[in-house]
């Protein structure tokens, strides 16, 4: 099968975006400054990553992407509050997020921290809020959705990623930071999207080889374009982690073997997923992506 992933990613953000859409609050609604600061962050761009992998994972185990879009709004919600609080002055104090000013530049701290708590909460309203035929499977991918987000997962992981800032780091804490921060939100997208419809064990298991391995590498990209990607391109500061003194890849094994071990983690995620056949080639595809983009 042949292809073409940014026509794949293109397709799958615009499913993401309408569903968002119809499921949020209306900008007018009360109170509207909280209601405008969810929306404002929500649909200021963004790749829509963790939605589209659950789409895939979906399709990948023979249901259709539709049938991820309750766990792919309320992964984009989670994700979307979770830059909100990273940007603020208390964590990374950025000012540029998806080629706008910050959620608290536009509209204060206060304000910013609250429409991030609302959208962490609407993603759990979401997910569960409607009758469904499939309460089981629901209550499952809530549930892991909410540890990766936790103090075992992406909580645990920024929590770690402050309290390192200025030190120096030996590479299992660098390791936590990354497949916790990041790693574990990307896994569940993968995982609660398969669950959605219906995957067996064995697929599970070989989802989890490669969400785990794409988690990690989406990081260390992710690093590596704070290193050598302009704030144009990524609509969000260039160069901060050095300034900060920031635990990255680039700081502790450099660039080009970063590089090499993300390229490493691609061809794993790959690897990991030979099983699932050609329904699987989205999933591919996007591991591709992860290191190859340039934003
Ligand atoms: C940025 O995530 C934060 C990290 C976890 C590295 P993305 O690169 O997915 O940001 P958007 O959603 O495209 O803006
Ligand atoms: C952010 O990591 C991870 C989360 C938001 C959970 P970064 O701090 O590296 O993300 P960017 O570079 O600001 O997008
Ligand atoms: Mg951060
Ligand atoms: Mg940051
Ligand atoms: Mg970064």
């Amino acid at each position: 099968m042949d292809l073409d992933i940014d026509r794949y990613l293109d397709e799958k953000a615009a499913i993401l975006n309408a569903a968002l859409t119809e499921r949020l609050p209306k900008e007018g609604d009360y109170p509207p400054s909280l209601h405008k600061a969810m929306r404002y962050s929500l649909f200021a761009g963004g790749k829509r990553l963790r939605p589209v992998l659950a789409m895939a994972a979906s399709e990948a185990v023979g249901g259709r992407a539709e049938d991820a879009l309750p766990v792919a709004c309320a992964l984009e919600c989670i994700h979307t509050y979770s830059l909100i609080h990273d940007d603020l002055p208390a964590l990374d104090n950025d000012d540029l997020r998806r080629g706008a000013p910050t959620c608290h530049k536009v509209f204060g701290e206060a304000v910013a921290i609250l429409a991030g708590d609302a959208l962490l909460t609407i993603a759990f309203d979401i997910l569960t809020g409607r009758e469904g035929a499939h309460a089981g499977r629901v209550l499952r991918a809530a549930s892991e959705i909410a540890r990766a987000a936790g103090s075992t997962g992406m909580i645990g992981g920024q929590v770690v990623d402050i309290e390192s800032e200025g030190r120096e780091a030996a590479f299992p804490v660098l390791e936590y930071i990354h497949i916790h921060k990041t790693g574990k939100l990307i896994l569940a997208s993968v995982r609660s999207g398969a669950i959605l419809a219906g995957a067996d064990e064995g697929q599970l298991n070989s989802l989890t080889r490669y969400g785990e391995a794409v988690g990690l590498a989406f990081q260390i990209a992710d690093d590596i374009l704070d290193v050598e990607g302009t704030s144009a391109e990524m609509g969000k500061a260039a160069g901060g982690d050095a300034k900060k003194g920031k635990v990255t890849y680039p700081s502790l094994i450099g660039v080009e073997e970063s590089r090499r071990r993300a390229s490493e983690l691609v061809e794993r995620a790959i690897a990991a997923i030979d099983g699932l056949g050609p329904r699987a080639e989205a999933l591919r595809g996007i591991a591709g992506f992860i290191v190859a983009r340039r934003k």
